[in-house]
C-alpha cells in the first residue's frame, strides 16, 4: 500500500513539475553528483554529473542533471553542490546482534590462545555470558552501551539496522533488548528492523529442558509481536543452539503471526538450516559457510537471501567457504553484513565487512556493494530502499572517494561527506 502510495505520488510529482515547477517544489536536490544507484542487475549503475531531488523524505529524481525537467532552482527550494563527491544508497546492514551487555575481550584472548568458540561455549561461557551482562543492566544502561555501537555504523553509512534480540532469555530482558533497539533508531533518525532471537542459546535455568526452553519462547512471542516490538523471527539452529525440531517450532509460531522468519544456519556444521528456513519462504539463511548445494538450490526455489557474514569468518578463524559458486550458478541474492556481536564479530563498520568479503570471500567491490544495499534489502523483506532511483526512500550517503571500488578497498578511515535518510541529513555534513 504504502509502495503504491508513494508510486502515485511520485508520478503526480512529476506531472506537476512538468506543468508549473514553481508550485510544486522539491524538498531538495543535490547537483554535481556522481552517482552509483545500482539500477539493473550488473553494474554500480553509474550517473555521472548526476542529480538527486526529493520530495516528503521520497527521491523523485535520480539521473543525469542534463535530464532535470527544469534549473535546479526552480524546481527544489534547497540546492546542495555535492562537488563530485560519489553519492550511493544507505548503507543497509541487515544482520546485527548490537544491543548487548559487556563484552568477551577475555573469550578473543582464549581463542588465541587454541579455545574454540565451541568449547567456550560448552564451558559456560559465548553466549550465555553476554547473557549475564545484558540481564544486569537496566535499559538505559543498555542503551548508553549500545548506542555508541550504532552511531559508529551510521556514521560510516548505514540508515537501516536490523537488531536481533538474543542475550535476555527470558520474557522481561528480551523485551528489554527490543525496546532498546527501537530507541536506537528514534536516537540516531535511521531505520531499524528487529527481530526475535529468543532460540539464541539456553539460558541456564533452563538446562536440560531445551523444548520446554522452545515452547517458552513461543509464548513469548505473541507478547512481545502485540507491544510492537518484534519484525521478523531468528534462530541459532546449531550443535550448540537448538535442532531443526525445535527452530520449525518457533518458525510456525511466527507464521501464525505473519511474521518473517531467517536463520543462523549452517554456521559450525551443515545441520540443514538453509533448507529448513527456505521450507519456510524465509528472508535469509545467514552465515551458511556449511550450507550444501541442496540447501542452496532450496534458497533459489524460495527466494531467500544468503547473508554473508565475514566479520564473524574472520574472528572465528574460520577455513570453510560459503557455497559461492553455488549461490552464483543457483542466482542466489547474497548480502554482507556486519553481524556486529560480542563474540564472534566485534565488528562496527559496514564498510569493512564489504572489504573482509572481499577478501575472504572474493566478492567484488560492486557485489559487495549489492550486498550491502539491494541485496540487503531484499533481505530484510523491503522494497522501498536500496537503489536511487524515483520512488524510493530518499537514504543516500555522500562520499568523499574517487571510484566506488573504494567503499570497500579502505580498510577503515574518514570517507563520508554527509547521511541522509528520509532526505534530512543526519550527521553533519563534513
Ligand atoms: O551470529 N552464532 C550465533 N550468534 C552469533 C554469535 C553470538 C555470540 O557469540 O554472542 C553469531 O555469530
Ligand atoms: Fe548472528
Amino acid at each position: 500500500m504504502r509502495g503504491a502510495a508513494r508510486t502515485a505520488a511520485v508520478a503526480a510529482t512529476e506531472a506537476a513539475v512538468a506543468t508549473d515547477p514553481v508550485d510544486v517544489r522539491w524538498d531538495g536536490m543535490l547537483v554535481n553528483a556522481r552517482l552509483a544507484t545500482l539500477v539493473g542487475d550488473a553494474g554500480y549503475g553509474v550517473i555521472e554529473d548526476g542529480a538527486l531531488g526529493w520530495r516528503d523524505g521520497v527521491l523523485v529524481f535520480a539521473g543525469p542533471r542534463t535530464d532535470l525537467p527544469s534549473l535546479p532552482h526552480a524546481l527544489a527550494s534547497d540546492v546542495v553542490d555535492a562537488q563530485g563527491d560519489w553519492i550511493t544508497p544507505g548503507l543497509i546492514d541487515c544482520h546485527t546482534h548490537i544491543v548487548f551487555g559487556g563484552d568477551r575481550a577475555g573469550e578473543f584472548e582464549q581463542r588465541l590462545q587454541g579455545a574454540s568458540y565451541e568449547e567456550i561455549a560448552r564451558a559456560g561461557g559465548g553466549i550465555v555470558s553476554t547473557v549475564r551482562a545484558t540481564r544486569t543492566a537496566s535499559e538505559d544502561e543498555l542503551l548508553a552501551q549500545s548506542l555508541p555501537r550504532a552511531r559508529a555504523l551510521r556514521d560510516d553509512g548505514v540508515t537501516t539496522l536490523e537488531i536481533k534480540s538474543g542475550y535476555g532469555l527470558d520474557l522481561e530482558n528480551e523485551r528489554k533488548m527490543l525496546r532498546v533497539a527501537r530507541r536506537i533508531g528514534e536516537a540516531l533518525d535511521i531505520t531499524v528492523r528487529t527481530t526475535f532471537l529468543g532460540a539464541h542459546a539456553l539460558p541456564p535455568e533452563y538446562a536440560g529442558r531445551a523444548d520446554d526452553y522452545i515452547a517458552a519462547v513461543c509464548e513469548w512471542l505473541p507478547v512481545l509481536h502485540a507491544e510492537g516490538l518484534v519484525d521478523a523471527v531468528d534462530a541459532f539452529c546449531e550443535r550448540i543452539g537448538f535442532t531443526a525440531a525445535q527452530t520449525q517450532r518457533v518458525f510456525e509460531s511466527a507464521h501464525s503471526l505473519g511474521l518473517p522468519v531467517k536463520l543462523h544456519a549452517d554456521q559450525l556444521s551443515d545441520g540443514g538450516g538453509a533448507a529448513l528456513v527456505a521450507g519456510f519462504g524465509g528472508l535469509s539463511a545467514d552465515h551458511v559457510e556449511y550450507t550444501s548445494e541442496a540447501g542452496v538450490a532450496a534458497m533459489k526455489q524460495a527466494g531467500s537471501v544468503a547473508v554473508l557474514l565475514p566479520g564473524a569468518f574472520h574472528v572465528l578463524r574460520e577455513t570453510t567457504l560459503p557455497p559461492l559458486d553455488a549461490f552464483r550458478t543457483h542466482g542466489v541474492p547474497m548480502a554482507v553484513a556486519t553481524d556486529c556481536n560480542p563474540g564472534t564479530s566485534p565488528l562496527q563498520s559496514l564498510r569493512l565487512a564489504m572489504s573482509l568479503a572481499c577478501t575472504h570471500f572474493r566478492l567484488t567491490p560492486e557485489d559487495a556493494l549489492r550486498g550491502a544495499t539491494v541485496h540487503a534489502a531484499q533481505a530484510l523483506g523491503m522494497s522501498d530502499r536500496g537503489r536511487l532511483v524515483a520512488g524510493q526512500r530518499a537514504d543516500f550517503v555522500r562520499w568523499r572517494i574517487g571510484q566506488p571500488a573504494q567503499l570497500a578497498y579502505w580498510l577503515g578511515g574518514d570517507l563520508l561527506s554527509g547521511v541522509y535518510a528520509g532526505g534530512r541529513a543526519i550527521t553533519t555534513d563534513r
